[in-house]
């Protein structure tokens, strides 16, 4: 299955983190939005968006790569994602990204999400949550994660 993972990871490179131990998995080259070489995007079985969030968003960067893209042939994906607090039930940023992707043609299998270090400002005062994040059982988590996106690919499940 050919995979490719686009990430999107400016602050500590949390999410690049993640990114990475799910490409080890899935033998995916992880890329930044600005490496992606958009025509050659639907050669891919499968692709991977991620990044951080930042106010209560997938990165700006990120999405406007998914919004630059043009409907396609319907492709696998998959949305990660890293960030200080868990994903309030109102403001489902998750979601938004699933129904772009969508939108685009993408079929999104599964999405996977975990603590960072954060310094968003409020918390910098306090030099910071969740200080070890990722940390190992966040990474076994992804590589988990990407075990069973294999898996449901071969079952076609
Ligand atoms: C300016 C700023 C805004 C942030 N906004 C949020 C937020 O709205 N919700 C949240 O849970 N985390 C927020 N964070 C924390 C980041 O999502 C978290 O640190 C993430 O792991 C960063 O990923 P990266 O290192 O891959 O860029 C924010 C961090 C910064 C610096």
């Amino acid at each position: 299955m050919k995979t490719l993972i686009v990430c999107t990871s400016v602050s500590h490179g949390n999410t690049r983190r993640i990114a990475d131990a799910m490409g080890q998995v899935l033998d995916a080259r992880v890329l930044d939005p600005d490496q992606v070489d958009v025509g050659g995007l639907f050669t891919y079985d499968l692709v991977g968006f991620g990044s951080g969030i930042f106010s209560m968003n997938f990165h700006p960067r990120l999405r406007q790569f998914v919004r630059s893209l043009p409907r396609g042939e319907r492709r696998g994906a998959f949305v990660f994602s890293s960030s200080g607090l868990p994903e309030p039930g109102f403001r489902p940023y998750t979601r938004g990204l699933v129904r772009l992707l969508e939108d685009k043609g993408f079929q999104v299998a599964d999405t996977f999400a975990c603590r960072g270090y954060d310094t968003w400002p409020p918390f910098k005062l306090v030099g910071g949550i969740n200080k070890t994040r990722p940390d190992a059982d966040d990474l076994h988590a992804a590589r988990a994660f990407a075990e069973g996106l294999l898996t449901r690919t071969r079952t076609g499940s």
